[in-house]
């Protein structure tokens, strides 16, 4: 079921191939929603330079050759040579019929492709902040569009599961013992356990281990003023031979790192469901994943000449990257103590993404800060020939979640933010709304909105922005009824269902009726949900889920509008009832399922 712009651009080209030779069958008709008519068509200009004539005698051209008379009415020359479009209104209704019937709602079946889409990936034992939701929520939202358009969905958890912190985690957990209340902070606090190892690590770096038969070195003073206990002056060699013994495969350091590693993914998993996100264990392929592959890489980059030896490490130094001294960046894939680093990890996955995986297209969806890096990798890919011209790469950048003072928010009130508390905030937020929209429901009933739109709103106020813009983290706004947040879209559907119930109530069903587009509020409805196949595709073309935020927005105010000029219960001809309740309920689909690619739950009523 083609959309609008689909028919018009076809309709265009075979007028543009007849008018001016074959060799214009593909030239783009430009057509552009317009504030005159429902379209335009912006063309005569640039085939005017094309072919040395006026703009508009062009259009003059274009207007006698277009076969048009099913689809609008005659159209209109303005400006420098401007076409205007108006559809016919029957066109539409016979448009919006076949989207009624159809079962994808119009979303386009394209060529299926693998596309490998990297996100979350938090830190284990580390921090799981703010940041981490973004790129856990935009990337979930693009997993399940990337799916609605018919393409297999890799989702590759690229969790850091490995490198130095891990010596001084392995030591504090040793210290500590494995059933103590600090280690339960993995389960619930990552960022506490970290920031513990870090602080005994910080206060003896640079003591030697002899130093040890002193009794312990006094504790730092944290920010709070509180006094950290004592720590064992040997904290710091201890953690940093412990990455070495780990590093070699011994088999107690492994088995102590699994077992961080294991308690990291309970509180991982714990986020995800608490988010509902798709994620799951099958998902997770860590950094520690490719720790076997490290050598080969190196290896094949060195022997096909894109790497060599610059003090003592092994580098690639991909086209086209220089420092600000003019000199060529290096990417250290082979540190000079022969460790592996965040980059040798990144090129073993992309080898492995394109070789094993099948990748079509890749996307990484990580913070902007890692910019740079990503375009070495993937310049390095591809110098390498692992990372072909046909497979797309692409940094999905994220931006940062900011505090009311316009800083990235990492900490509140001094104390570190734990992102269950924010979320568990905004559900009980949420719960105070429903509790006083609809006192009338059951506690349980009650509840369980109050997760779809607490959790809806964080990722809906995620999704509405543009990824890689900044935003600043407010609840009251995330959760208001009013604007382009979840609430507001999720109370257009509850809306819709409750007219529905009472339809039913009343015995009216829109069975067998057409959707009616008639005036002009059901004209403009019904050509925004004609946009939805076109909207979701483009999405997942660009990875910009906010554009379907922004068409949902415009939809749900259509149907306000809608609903305002063309009453349904109280319209006395049956026939007319019948037909808006169906072009309500059309709207009530299209609504429910760009909220579902997006991973937020409308609820049955609010
Ligand atoms: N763990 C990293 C971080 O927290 C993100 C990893 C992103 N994915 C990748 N393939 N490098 O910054």
């Amino acid at each position: 079921m083609p959309a609008p712009e689909i028919v018009l651009t076809e309709r265009f080209q075979s007028a543009f191939a007849s008018a001016f030779g074959p060799e214009y069958a593909e030239a783009d008709p430009l057509i552009r929603p317009s504030q005159f008519a429902d379209f335009q068509c912006n063309a005569a200009m640039g085939l005017a330079k094309r072919l040395g004539k006026k703009p508009r005698d062009i259009a003059a051209e274009i207007l006698e050759a277009v076969q048009l008379e099913d689809v609008a009415e005659p159209l209109e020359v303005a400006g420098p040579g401007f076409l205007n479009i108006r559809l016919r209104t029957e066109w539409i209704a016979s448009q919006v019929a076949q989207l009624a019937d159809d079962s994808r709602l119009g979303i386009p079946a394209g060529q299926p492709r693998t596309v490998v889409l990297d996100y979350s990936a938090p830190n284990v034992a580390k921090e799981m902040h703010v940041g981490h939701l973004r790129t856990t929520v935009v990337g979930d939202a693009l997993a399940r569009t990337l799916e609605k358009l018919g393409h297999t969905v890799i989702r590759q958890n690229h969790i850091g599961d490995w490198g130095t912190p891990f010596g001084m985690l392995i030591e504090h957990l040793l210290e500590v013992g494995e059933d103590s209340p600090e280690a339960a902070l993995l389960l619930t606090d990552p960022n506490a356990f970290y920031q513990a190892a870090r602080q005994k690590f910080d206060a003896t770096e640079g003591k030697a281990a002899s130093d040890a038969d002193a009794a312990g070195t006094p504790g730092a003073t944290a920010a709070d003023g509180t006094q950290a206990p004592a720590v064992a002056a040997d904290f710091a060699a201890r953690a940093r031979r412990r990455v070495a013994t780990l590093q070699s495969g011994d088999a107690r350091s492994l088995e102590i790192w699994q077992r961080l590693v294991e308690m990291s993914k309970q509180y991982f998993h714990r986020i995800y469901d608490m988010l509902d996100v798709t994620l799951t264990d099958a998902d997770l392929a860590g950094e520690s994943t490719y720790n076997d592959q490290l050598e080969a890489v190196c290896r094949d980059l060195e022997e096909a000449g894109i790497a060599r030896i610059s003090d003592g490490a092994l580098c690639v130094f991909p086209e086209g990257f220089t420092g600000r001294d003019e000199q060529p960046l290096p990417l250290i894939i082979r540190k000079s103590d022969g460790g592996y680093g965040y980059a040798t990890t990144d090129l073993a996955a992309i080898r492995h993404r394109v070789r094993t995986l099948g990748a079509d297209r890749i996307g990484y969806v990580v913070g902007t800060a890692q910019e740079l890096h990503f375009q070495m990798i993937f310049t390095t890919a591809r110098e390498a020939g692992w990372l072909p011209e046909s497979v797309e790469a692409t940094h999905v950048k994220i931006g940062s979640v900011l505090g009311e003072d316009g800083k990235i928010l990492r900490t509140r009130s001094g104390s570190s933010l734990r992102l269950m508390a924010l979320l568990e905030e905004a559900v009980a937020k949420a719960q105070g709304v429903i509790d006083e929209l609809r006192p009338d429901l059951s506690q349980q009933e009650r509840a369980s909105i109050a997760h779809d739109i607490g959790i809806g709103g964080v990722k809906y106020a995620d999704l509405s922005t543009a990824h890689d813009s900044d935003y600043v983290f407010d609840l009251d706004r995330m959760l208001a009824l009013t604007g382009n947040t979840a609430p507001y879209l999720q109370y257009a559907v509850a809306r819709i269902r409750s007219i529905g119930r009472r339809a039913a109530e009343q015995g009216v069903d829109a069975a067998g009726a057409a959707p009616r587009v008639d005036n002009d509020a059901e004209r403009a409805l019904a050509l925004q949900l004609l946009e939805f196949g076109p909207t979701l595709a483009q999405v997942g073309a660009a990875y910009e889920p906010h554009r379907l935020c922004s068409y949902l927005f415009a939809t749900a105010q259509a149907f306000t509008a809608f609903y305002e000029a063309s009453p349904i219960l109280k319209e006395a001809d049956a026939q007319v009832r019948a037909g808006r309740l169906a072009l309500a309920q059309l709207t009530e689909q299209v609504l429910v399922e760009g909220l579902a690619a997006l991973g937020v739950n409308a609820p049955q009523q609010m």
